[in-house]
């Protein structure tokens, strides 16, 4: 490729490929599409002349497959843009050493219980150790509890990382984070100066994480490391204002001042800013979430370091890659290519999942096809954590041709002046809670508000002002997070997302927020998440009708010698085979494909279900209508189970009814048909053959909830499924097929 030099020594700083075996899939896409039009035929050309209930079978069955054709096509159509990126950080080095941005981290968290403050300061730690000029680097923590437990593990933090920077730095440990290293690394089989090394580092660890363990466990804080440092006055004073996590002034302490030259880590190296901010919560405000303290954020940062790249992670996300951020820069810093990027997203990636799998967190296929895909037509979602962003952008610049960043100018124009406590105080005001009356923060400017999906709408948002993004993928994961160990975290996250995707659907619709500022591909790109809560519907109807139809053997499908069981036939043999072959090419194994499954089918049966329905009660007004409850368990058992591969039920969450109403139908319906085939007169084979797709797919309904079975009838633990949750579906099962018999 010519563009990777040239004569005024341009070296292009990363490389774009497009996905391999495009041409292959057009044709198996092809040929799936031309199936389907046989399938449209048949139904518009067969529907039933007697008998309402076969018709109204064959209509909704017919509409469900209209929108699967539309929903397919989105998916078909990421898939043929696909684009990878590689960049060349040793370029970066050798071109931009000196002129490397700034760099500000943010790091949210909001909730001491759910995200222990250990967890917290561990990501922290992971992101201060970045390779990576110190001076150039500052993290920020946004506390939105405004907790002192957290407060003191920071601080615990600003002390321990004058030893650890240096070690990571001496024996180019990976990865960062202390808890991560730790675990993978139990001793180390090198010199003995660093065996030595190791041993008193990890003591000087586990000193720390006990002091905060106790802490945290008891909720004090002992008297001598409150006299230790000012910023506990402000919850332990009688004068300060610190009455409730609901209720306090501004918090904001810069525990490491990095422009202080004297302050240096035990090597004498220069330490990277740490600062804690917990903004001022009033009860009288809505202080909006993540999207409300990212702008706080962005704000009071602009005031202390003022980075022209802002990189935020959430609390649970350490950095596995010491390099991440040059690899980012390669993306955000090349003269030629660079200049409309306005963000680079890294995936989601965990480090506690399963072997098999079974709650399908690794997103192979969204992190190593759909992402890619959305790359290759305008950029990918912005998702809310390993994301790095330029500050201009993200705070509401528009683009234009003439936009050139000057690095040099950047570096040298904002040094922050003042003493620690004048620089506190000017950025304390930037966090009150009445800021942004009357401003455009969370409109035009900053993170929108309003979305619990606040990430995925700012990043469409940016894209509609003219810029693009990038994805990066490096094939050592550069974040690693903990995903839901229990099937109901998974069940209401999915929830979550996909309730904010349907908003944004109604709010901001891609096509008519996004016409003539962004492609119509990525238009369609952002349907295919917008959608997801759709899909439950005509997911409900394949999954419940052609079952029930079993009940008074009415077909739905064609007869097995009929000429239209093929295209049924291929779309069905097909669409699986490529799904697995995709499967097993993004390095997924066979049982964790046979997992997914089952979470596909569990997350449009419920957590879209339920995300469409709550969607439907706020339009129509009934805003307070919840439906879901969040029951936060986390106890060793619950661990052992999910180690082991067994399903966690356990709580009596209405998603859990539905699921198990589903399968108790599909099981009583083939249950009764069997039995009707043995007892009765009719031509068996007949029946079979005239039946045969819906026997089928009854009985793959049956097999893939196998697990949901087991804790129904079978588990004695307490996951199983409760017996209230049993009772119900029992219930509403046998109501559902005695209505068909009858
Ligand atoms: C995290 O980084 C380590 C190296 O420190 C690597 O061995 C491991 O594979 C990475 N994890 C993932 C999930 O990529």
């Amino acid at each position: 490729m010519g563009k990777n030099s040239d004569d005024d020594g341009y070296m292009a700083l990363f490389e774009s490929e497009q996905g391999k075996g495009r041409l292959k899939h057009r044709v198996c896409a092809t040929s799936i599409l031309i199936a389907i039009c046989l399938v449209w035929i048949y139904r518009v050309s067969n529907i039933p002349e007697t008998g309402v209930e076969g018709r109204f079978g064959w209509i909704a069955l017919f509409v469900a497959e209209i929108w699967f054709t539309f929903y397919w096509l989105l998916t078909q159509l990421l898939r043929s843009y696909c684009v990878y990126r590689y960049p060349f950080k040793h370029r970066l080095s050798i071109r931009h050493e000196d002129e490397l941005p700034k760099v500000d981290i943010f790091v949210c968290t909001a909730d001491p219980e759910i995200e222990p403050p250990l967890m917290v300061i561990n990501t922290v730690l992971s992101v201060m150790a970045y390779d990576y000029p110190p001076d150039k680097l500052s993290i920020f923590l946004s506390d939105d509890a405004g907790s002192i437990l957290t407060f003191h593990a920071l601080y615990e933090a600003s002390l321990f990382s004058k030893h650890w920077l240096p070690y990571c730095r001496n024996y180019h440990v990976e990865p960062t984070s202390p808890a991560a290293y730790f675990t993978t690394t139990t001793t180390t089989t090198t010199h003995s100066l660093h065996s030595n090394h190791f041993q008193s580092i990890k003591n000087l660890y586990e000193e720390m994480s006990n002091r905060i363990e106790t802490s945290t466990a008891s909720g004090r804080i002992p008297q001598e490391i409150i006299d230790m440092h000012k910023g506990f006055s402000k919850w332990n004073n009688h004068q300060s204002s610190y009455t409730s996590k609901q209720d306090h002034d501004t918090i904001l302490q810069i525990l490491i001042d990095g422009r202080n030259k004297e302050l240096r880590d035990v090597q004498g190296y220069q330490l990277p800013t740490l600062v804690y901010l917990a903004r001022q919560k009033t009860t009288t405000h809505p202080h909006h979430f993540k999207a409300g303290a990212m702008n706080a954020l962005l704000r009071v940062s602009a005031e202390l370091s003022n980075a022209p790249i802002i990189l935020n992670v959430d609390c649970d996300m350490y950095s596995n890659n010491s390099a991440s951020i040059r690899d980012a820069l390669c993306l955000l810093m090349d003269q030629v290519q660079s200049q409309d990027i306005a963000f680079v997203q890294f995936p989601q990636s965990f480090d506690n999942v399963d072997q098999n799998d079974m709650y399908a967190a690794r997103f192979q296929v969204i992190n190593q096809v759909e992402l890619p895909g959305l790359d290759g037509v305008g950029g990918p979602l912005y998702i809310g954590t390993g994301c790095f962003h330029r500050r201009e952008i993200l705070e509401g610049l528009k683009y234009s041709k003439e936009y050139k960043i000057k690095w040099k100018a950047q570096n040298t124009s904002t040094a922050a002046n003042g003493t620690l406590e004048e620089l506190e105080e000017r950025a304390k005001t930037l966090a009150s809670s009445t800021y942004e009356l009357n401003s455009q923060w969370g409109k035009q400017v900053g993170l929108k508000y309003g979305c619990p999906v606040e990430d995925v709408i700012t990043g469409l948002a940016i894209q509609c002002r003219g810029w693009k993004s990038a994805y990066l993928n490096p094939e050592r994961s550069s974040f690693l997070g903990k995903a839901g160990t229990t099937l109901e975290d998974t069940l209401v996250q999915h929830k979550r997302w996909s309730e904010g995707d349907l908003q944004i659907m109604i709010t901001h619709c891609p096509f008519w927020y996004g016409r003539n500022k962004i492609s119509f591909a990525l238009q369609l790109g952002y349907s295919h998440y917008c959608f997801w809560a759709v899909n439950s519907l005509p997911t409900l109807c394949y999954s419940t009708i052609p079952s029930l139809y079993l009940l008074r053997g009415i077909p739905l499908f064609p007869h097995l010698s009929s000429i239209w069981f093929y295209p049924f036939a291929y779309i069905i043999i097909l669409n699986y085979t490529y799904s697995l072959f995709e499967f097993l090419s993004c390095k997924g194994t066979i049982p964790q494909w046979w997992n997914e499954q089952r979470i596909w089918l569990y997350k449009r049966t419920s957590s879209y279900l339920f995300a469409l329905i709550d969607t439907i009660f706020k339009l129509l007004g009934f805003s307070d209508m919840k439906f879901v409850i969040t029951n936060k368990v986390t106890d060793d058992q619950v661990f052992q189970r999910y180690q082991n591969g067994i399903m966690e039920f356990g709580v009596p969450s209405p998603m859990f009814t539905v699921l198990t109403t589903l399968a108790l139908i599909n099981m009583f319906a083939l249950l009764i048909f069997v039995t009707k085939l043995v007892i009765g007169d009719q031509n068996r084979v007949v029946v079979i053959k005239s039946l045969s797709l819906q026997i089928l797919l009854c009985g793959v309904l049956i097999i893939i909830n196998y697990p949901l079975f087991e804790a129904l009838y079978i588990r004695k633990d307490k996951g199983k499924i409760p017996r209230s949750v049993g009772i119900k579906a029992t219930f509403l099962g046998v109501l559902a097929c005695a209505l068909f018999l009858s």
